[in-house]
């Protein structure tokens, strides 16, 4: 039976903006500048250039491809193309369901914070315990994430070439350009702190891109590759259905192969120009010391480095946000879509009451998620040491522990069930080579599933178990 399809990218330019909106998100902004200060600078972007370029395309290309052959999403297309395998659709359904819960509540905090720059607030906003007594208040956090929610449901709902294309079109160079000016400016800063040391936004430009091997250790260098890895995921929306809903909006006349790495291309970028930005800034004004891990560098050190700016800060502050704020929506809105495009199949209901269903389910979860941080407090303890509230647990439910599973399955299913010919013939279906493709068979039969079985293992806490017996 001929599916009647409900909508699709104009061109290739539609389809590589979409989908490099769905990639560029806090991901990039926030945690790729933190890990890559933590972990090395230079040894850190050296690592994930190499990954991006073999992994993270052997992944991408998987997702996209499977969606624009078979022409349907997850749920479906696992199912269509080996019945026995219908149950991966199922699980990478689950993906975007649990990081839709989440990652709209961060929405909703950076949504918070341009209202304060707007009114003003950016002297408050640097106080030591503005974020927290934000987010363990108990109303404030839900209305800005309904807010962040709803203009997501009202660009799914419109469509994917009306809302979503049209959308990502004037956004994402927007973003582009705003992330190119602070970065320029963050190079130009410089700061002599009350011991009389001063800091140039060069020198911190230096430490982000020098690789620094102290203390690099077979179990280091190990570690360090795993973080890029784990980033690598979430920053392609990979193993989760995104692209494979996005792919199967994709004509078949595009040119999948030069539209993919244009997408790497994009994702890359930013996350690197991300770092560019923030870490000359931070180190200007706080030093290394500056550079802590978790939401609080966002919501907490930057705000500071911003009030150091003095009459520049309010204005940089503001435009931060915003575009935090937008790279985050066009994020949210490929996890919408894909949840609101999977039911629309399955249920076959319209887009508008389906968009209506998905975003009042998603809300209602989100609300809990919020809550995390006063009524249902608690305080558990992850396999990797960390500390978790509500949201740092879907977090790592669905980044750290399902992903790589889900990609492991993936690999085996696609490298040696139907073969990766399957994939390179959608790949050349419009006549363009795909020059990486041997490259491509090798990664996903060999490489890549072993290196997912590591890292799932890695989230898993089996590693930590072997330690400690032996
Ligand atoms: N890729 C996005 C980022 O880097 C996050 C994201 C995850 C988007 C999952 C969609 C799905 O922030």
């Amino acid at each position: 039976m001929e599916m009647k399809r409900k909508g699709s990218f104009s061109g290739s330019l539609g389809f590589v903006l979409a989908a490099a909106g769905s990639a560029v998100g806090v991901g990039n902004i926030w945690r790729f500048p933190y890990l890559a200060a933590k972990d090395g600078g230079g040894l850190f972007l050296i690592i994930y250039l190499v990954l991006v370029l073999t992994f993270g395309f052997t992944l991408l290309t998987t997702d996209v491809a499977i969606g624009r052959r078979t022409k349907l999403n997850a749920l479906n297309a696992f199912a269509a193309m080996d019945s026995r395998w219908k149950f991966l659709g199922y699980l990478t359904f689950l993906v975007p369901a649990l990081i839709i819960t989440y990652y709209s509540v961060i929405g909703g905090w950076v949504t918070k914070y341009i209202v304060t720059y707007l009114t003003g607030g950016g002297a408050a906003a640097a106080g030591d315990s503005y974020f927290t007594d934000f987010i363990t208040s108990q109303i404030s956090p839900i209305v800005f994430m309904l807010l962040f929610m709803a203009a997501t449901a009202f660009i799914v709902y419109r469509g994917v070439e009306k809302g979503i294309e049209k959308f990502s079109r004037i956004i994402m160079p927007g973003l582009l350009v705003m992330i190119i000016g602070i970065a320029l400016f963050s190079l130009t800063l410089s700061y002599t702190d009350a011991s009389g040391v001063t800091r140039t936004g060069l020198q911190g430009f230096l430490v982000y891109i020098t690789p620094s091997l102290e203390g690099v250790t077979f179990g280091r260098f190990l570690s360090i590759t795993l973080d890029a890895m784990s980033q690598l995921f979430f920053s392609l929306s990979v193993s989760m259905g995104i692209m494979i809903t996005y792919g199967s909006y994709v004509k078949k006349d595009v040119n999948l192969s030069r539209s993919l790495s244009q997408i790497e291309l994009f994702d890359t970028g930013v996350a690197f120009l991300a770092g560019l930005m923030i870490i000359p800034a931070v180190f200007v004004f706080s030093g290394m010391d500056g550079m802590s891990s978790g939401p609080s560098l966002m919501f907490v050190s930057l705000p500071k480095v911003f009030a150091s700016m003095g009459v520049a800060g309010p204005v940089i502050g503001l435009v931060f946000f915003i575009m935090v704020a937008f790279a985050a929506l066009t994020s949210c809105i490929s996890i919408m879509e894909t949840l609101v495009a999977n039911c629309m199949e399955i249920f076959h209901q319209s887009r508008k009451a389906m968009s209506l269903t998905v975003g009042v389910l998603a809300t209602a979860a989100a609300v809990v998620v919020c809550l995390g941080y006063n009524v249902f407090y608690f305080e558990l303890t992850l396999p990797s040491g960390s500390t978790a509230q509500i949201l740092d647990l879907m977090d790592y439910i669905s980044n750290s522990f399902l992903m790589p599973f889900i990609s492991f399955l993936t690999c085996i299913f696609v490298g040696w069930v139907i073969k990766p010919q399957w994939i390179i013939e959608e790949m050349e279906a419009s006549g363009h080579t795909f020059g990486r493709k041997k490259l491509y068979a090798f990664m996903i039969r060999y490489v890549t599933p072993v290196i997912m079985a590591v890292l799932f293992l890695q989230s898993a806490g089996v590693f930590n178990l072997v330690q400690e017996l032996f």
